[in-house]
């Protein structure tokens, strides 16, 4: 009996290394969230489609005050995961199965059943959380727990195993909680990572607008159109995100061109206009190469071409031009004629949607615009409308502010 319970927990070891290895390969592309990675990590421990394992599982993680831990009862039940209760505040001390593991100090793993060191199961029942008690549905008849490692750090307890909890189920438990201590750790290390990278590339932009008469959110404002756009189109979600912040880039090339040109009031000679013409060229260069700005660059570089063929620099045409560029393209246009420029002035909504459909002396929506993405438009352009108002209106709140600070 031994050397098979030893196989299994070979075997369920294995399965647990195997999605740790899969999971960093996969890193780059899989955004996980705790959630996810606790749910795989479970599926893959808890008993059922001939595994032996807990019937239940309390996953705990510490929260912002060290004194609680918030937690959650598991089940599977035909292969599904179920969580069989509500979130549980876990005080410090209040449940000994916790507290057994909660000590600094590493990966130390506690089995227990309750004929070896209690009188009756009942008074077993008092060394765990009443709800948990609750949440099981049965009495406690053996555990293991097992302290999580890691950012942030937590508990993993382990619920009736089939006859007796024992060293080789400690074993499986103990790899199940160094795979989500660590899997968490290089989680949360990658959002962060995340974000400073999305801070960066919007303070890029936000410096780059600082050279335009605009001084509103724009490069925002474009960023948020273009995600909803590539969401109404069914994109994923790994390039709707993508999408939203790295059209916040689309305008970086302008930072080389002189301010004096941007704002000018007048025409612009021929010479200023060949200049203006070769911001896409600039961005592309000063966003490089790196695959993660890919979807960036494209944008920079081909936000001005046309669908018929009629834009700039390249004279691109039809599908020849990214995806990410002709949705840009729309949601670009479409916050320039909301917005007063030197040479204009703020258009409406209703008035910029007239101009989508019938066009006017500058825009040309047959020949310029990808008629899916236009088709995108018009069935969300109430979104648009509400995107630039409500950017518009913390403006307003952000400056009145201000002013009663000053006053
Ligand atoms: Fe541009
Ligand atoms: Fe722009």
């Amino acid at each position: 009996m031994s050397l098979e319970l030893c196989h299994m927990a070979l075997r369920q070891t294995l399965d647990l290394i195997a999605l740790t290895d899969g999971a960093l390969q996969d890193f780059t592309r899989r955004k996980f969230t705790t959630d996810e990675l606790f749910r795989e990590v479970l599926g893959k421990v808890l008993g059922g489609n001939g595994r032996r394992g807990p019937a239940g599982i309390l996953i705990a993680s510490q929260g912002p005050d060290s004194a609680c831990c918030d937690g959650q009862v598991f089940h599977l039940r035909h292969g599904q995961l179920l969580e069989t209760s509500e979130v549980i505040c876990i005080e410090a001390g209040s449940s000994y199965a916790s507290s057994l593991v909660m000590v600094e100090g590493g990966s130390q793993v506690v089995a227990l059943n309750w004929k070896d060191i209690c009188p009756s199961i009942e008074e077993f029942q008092t060394f765990f959380h009443p709800k948990v008690v609750a949440a099981m549905a049965e009495p406690i008849l053996n555990f293991v727990s097992c302290r999580i490692s890691g950012k942030p750090s937590g508990v993993i307890e382990a619920f009736n195993y089939p006859g007796r909890a024992t060293e080789y189920d400690a074993d499986v438990l103990r790899s199940a909680a160094v795979v989500m201590g660590s899997l968490v750790t290089v989680s949360s290390g990658m959002r962060e990572t995340e974000h400073a990278f999305n801070y960066t590339i919007e303070a890029l932009a936000r410096a780059c607008e600082a050279a335009e008469e605009d001084t509103g959110r724009h490069i925002v404002r474009v960023g948020r159109y273009a995600g909803a756009l590539a969401a109404n189109m069914g994109f994923n979600v790994e390039f709707i995100q993508d999408m939203s912040i790295s059209a916040q880039m689309h305008d970086v090339g302008k930072i080389r061109i002189p301010s004096e040109i941007l704002l000018k009031k007048g025409m612009l000679t021929p010479r200023e206009m060949a200049l203006i013409r070769q911001h896409p060229a600039f961005g592309s260069e000063i966003i490089g190469d790196s695959p993660r700005l890919r979807v960036a660059r494209e944008i920079a570089m081909s936000h001005h071409e046309n669908w018929d063929g009629t834009g700039y620099p390249k004279r691109l045409k039809g599908e020849m031009i990214p995806i990410s560029g002709r949705i840009v393209k729309v949601a670009d246009v479409y916050d320039a004629l909301r917005s007063r420029r030197s040479y204009k002035r703020a258009l409406t909504h209703e008035k910029s949607l007239d101009v989508f459909r019938n066009g006017d002396e500058r825009i040309n929506p047959a020949g310029h615009f990808d008629p899916a993405v236009l088709a995108a438009f018009f069935r969300i352009e109430h979104m648009f409308d509400m995107i630039y108002d409500s950017s518009v209106l913390k403006i307003g709140l952000n400056r009145s502010r201000t002013g009663k600070s000053k006053s």
